[in-house]
């Protein structure tokens, strides 16, 4: 029904422009609560991806949670909605998480850089990958949002989240299945990211993937436990 489409996409880009419009944030980043950290992260402008983008994508699930995952950045649809895996990559995510018996709502899902990076082509926008500076000038937030949320184990979905989690370019398609102890303490699970699985076209060797996910889900349960 497009009388139900069009209201939502109009108010998402009414809240674009009054977050872009408000006069950049200065603070010390002395957030009380993960929502107070969304709002000041609403106006970020310490890279410039926000120019492009709807709207920052911050994290969202459960403010005490034992686990956090972390993706790359948000895509198309992340970008319109305003949440963190709600795509196709989100629904591939989701459907493997259960399968694992984790149940999403327990966990804190986000990304490391928490605007759209595209190119647009036609009428597309087509996925761009952030770059070095794009990820450190985002890490502010994930960094907040680890400490408000001080999960036991933080799961890195792809080489960005882990470049971001760890501070360095990580091989994780050889590292994957690891778990790495950084210095404050927190321990970085690797794994790939679920849009790898979806751009596999041979459907043998997709099963396949979607299997050694699964496994390496399982074991963050495990570690969970
Ligand atoms: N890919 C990501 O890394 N994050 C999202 O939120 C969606 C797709």
């Amino acid at each position: 029904m497009p009388t139900q489409a069009s209201p939502h996409h109009v108010k998402v880009h009414a809240r674009h422009r009054s977050a872009k419009d408000a006069p950049l944030r200065e603070d010390e980043g002395d957030y009380a609560s993960i929502e107070e950290a969304r709002e000041a992260a609403a106006g970020c402008r310490r890279c410039p991806l926000w120019r492009d983008a709807t709207q920052m994508v911050f994290g969202e699930g459960r403010e005490t949670a034992e686990v956090v995952f972390v993706g790359e950045q948000p895509g198309d649809q992340e970008d319109i909605a305003g949440k963190p895996f709600v795509g196709p990559a989100g629904r591939v995510f989701d459907a493997i998480l259960d399968e694992a018996g984790i149940a999403r709502q327990k966990t804190y899902v986000t990304n490391a850089v928490k605007h759209f990076k595209f190119e647009p082509r036609g009428k597309r926008r087509i996925h761009s990958k952030p770059n070095a500076g794009e990820i450190k000038a985002c890490r502010w937030w994930l960094d907040h949002e680890l400490s408000l949320v001080g999960p036991k184990l933080a799961v890195a979905l792809g080489a960005t989240a882990a470049q971001s989690l760890l501070g360095k370019a990580v091989a994780v398609t050889k590292m994957r299945g690891r778990t790495i102890e950084r210095e404050d303490g927190l321990r970085v699970f690797l794994t790939v990211h679920p849009s790898f699985i979806l751009r596999i076209r041979d459907e043998a060797d997709k099963e396949a993937e979607r299997g050694r996910f699964l496994e390496d889900l399982k074991a963050v349960k495990a570690l969970m436990e």
